[in-house]
C-alpha cells in the first residue's frame, strides 16, 4: 500500500513531534538514545536551539486576503512543496534496520530533500536514481582526491547539492554519550569513509590534534578548489559568523546552513537564529540560507523563516520518527510539521514564504 494511505491512520498518541520522542526512546537502547539526544559539554547550545524560539512572539496580522496562498519555494532551479528538509544524521541503522533508505523514501514521498551523510550506512549509489530530492553531506576525507571521488559519486548518482559541513573538524566533547558509553557496534557497514579518521604517521614531538586531526581537515583553499571541480552546488553546513558568510560567498558557495550542529560541537555559541539575522545582512537577498537546530513546531518554521531563512532542517525530530515507524514515521513527522507550519501561517496573515518577515515578530 502507498505510505501516502497509511498516513491518514496515524494513532492519537502520535500528534506531534515531541509525542515521537517519547515513543522513540521506548525502541530504543539506552546508549543509542544518549548519542541521539546528547549535547556537548553543559549542552547550552542544545538547549539554547529550543529555548532561542520561545523567545520569539509572531506578531500576526488580520483580515489579509490570503486565498492561493501556499508553502512553495525555489532552490537551485528545483520546486519543493514546503521548506522543510531532512538534515543529515550519520549512522542511521542504529535506528531502523531500513536506515536511510527509509528515510529517503519519506522524502521523495513527502517531497523534503535527504541530506545522505558521508556516515551513511546505505551506499549513496543505493537510492533511487531519479529520485530529485537528495543532496550529499560530505566530511572532508582529509585529502582533496579524496573528497573528490566521493563528490564525482554524487554526481554520477543524481545528488543535486553537495553539504559540506565545516564546523566539526573534531567531535565534540558530549558527556551523556560519554557517561552511557555509547560506541559504534563493531564492523558497522560504512560504504564511503572509515568510521574515525586517524592521523597516520604522526612524529613524537607533533601534537595529536593540532598536527593531526587538524591538519587532515579542510582549509578556505580546498573549499575554493573543490568548487572549481564540480558544477554541482556546494552548501556550506555550519557557518555561524558573518565574516565567514562573506568568504564563502566570495568563493562561489552557493548556499548555507546556519547551524551549531544539533547543540553536539562547540558549546556556548551565539543562538542561531541571531546569527542567521547577521549572515542575511551580508548575503544578497535571494541567497539561499537555512537553519536547522531546535525545529520542533509549525511555529519554529515561521520564526526561522521571518529571520531570514529560505527552509530549514530537522534533525532529531525525524530520526524519532524512523525509530518509532520506519519510512512512515519519517513521513509523518515531516507532514506534521507542514500542516503546523501552513495552520501558523494562516493565523499569522501571511500567505507565501515571502510575506514572511521581520514585520511579523515581537
Ligand atoms: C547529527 N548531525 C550531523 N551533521 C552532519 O553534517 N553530518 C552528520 O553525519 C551528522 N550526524 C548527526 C548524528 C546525530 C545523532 C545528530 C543528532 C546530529 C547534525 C544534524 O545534521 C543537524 O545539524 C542537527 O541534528 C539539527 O538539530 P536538531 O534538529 O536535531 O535539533
Amino acid at each position: 500500500m502507498p505510505i501516502e494511505s497509511h498516513l491518514t491512520k496515524i494513532p492519537p498518541h502520535l500528534l506531534t513531534l515531541l509525542d515521537y520522542e517519547r515513543e522513540a526512546k521506548k525502541h530504543l537502547p539506552t546508549s543509542y538514545w544518549a548519542y541521539l539526544q546528547s549535547g556537548a559539554m553543559n549542552e547550552i547550545n542544545l538547549k539554547r536551539n529550543l529555548q532561542q524560539f520561545a523567545d520569539v512572539n509572531i506578531l500576526p496580522r488580520v483580515l489579509n486576503d490570503l486565498t492561493h496562498g501556499n508553502t512553495h519555494l525555489e532552490i537551485f532551479g528545483q520546486d519543493y512543496p514546503h521548506p522543510i528538509f531532512l538534515a543529515p544524521i550519520g549512522h542511521q541503522a542504529l535506528f531502523h534496520p531500513e536506515a536511510e533508505q527509509a528515510t529517503a523514501l519519506a522524502a521523495e514521498v513527502m517531497q523534503s530533500n535527504i541530506i545522505l551523510s558521508t556516515f551513511t550506512n546505505t551506499p549513496l549509489q543505493a537510492l533511487k536514481k531519479e529520485n530529485p530530492f537528495k543532496w550529499f553531506q560530505l566530511y572532508w576525507q582529509g585529502n582533496r582526491e579524496k573528497s573528490l571521488q566521493l563528490i564525482r559519486l554524487a554526481e554520477k548518482h543524481n545528488y543535486k547539492a553537495i553539504v559540506i559541513t565545516v564546523d566539526a573538524p573534531h567531535k565534540g566533547i558530549r558527556d551523556t554519550e560519554r557517561q552511557a558509553q555509547f560506541d559504534l557496534p563493531p564492523n558497522m557497514y560504512h560504504p564511503h569513509t572509515k568510521a574515525h579518521l586517524v592521523a597516520e604517521n604522526l612524529q613524537p614531538h607533533q601534537h595529536p590534534l593540532f598536527d593531526g586531526l587538524m591538519q587532515l581537515a579542510p582549509k578556505w583553499a580546498d573549499i575554493h578548489w573543490l568548487v572549481k571541480q564540480t558544477k554541482l552546488p556546494i552548501v556550506l553546513k555550519g557557518i555561524q559568523h558573518p565574516a565567514d558568510a562573506k568568504i564563502a560567498l566570495e568563493q562561489g558557495i552557493q548556499g548555507i546552513i546556519v547551524s551549531n550542529h544539533g547543540g553536539r560541537v562547540l558549546d556556548t555559541t551565539p543562538t542561531t537564529l541571531s546569527s542567521l539575522k547577521k549572515i542575511r545582512q551580508v548575503v544578497p537577498h535571494n541567497y539561499p540560507l537555512l537553519l536547522d537546530g531546535g525545529i520542533r513546531r509549525g511555529t519554529d518554521v515561521f520564526k526561522a523563516i521571518a529571520f531570514g531563512a529560505n527552509a530549514v532542517l530537522i534533525g532529531r525530530p525525524y530520526i524519532y520518527g524512523l525509530a518509532t515507524a520506519g519510512a512512515l514515521g519519517v513521513a509523518h513527522v515531516i507532514r506534521t510539521l507542514k500542516e503546523e507550519f501552513e495552520i501558523t501561517m494562516a493565523l499569522a496573515g501571511t500567505a507565501t514564504l515571502k510575506d514572511i518577515s521581520s514585520d511579523y515578530i515581537a
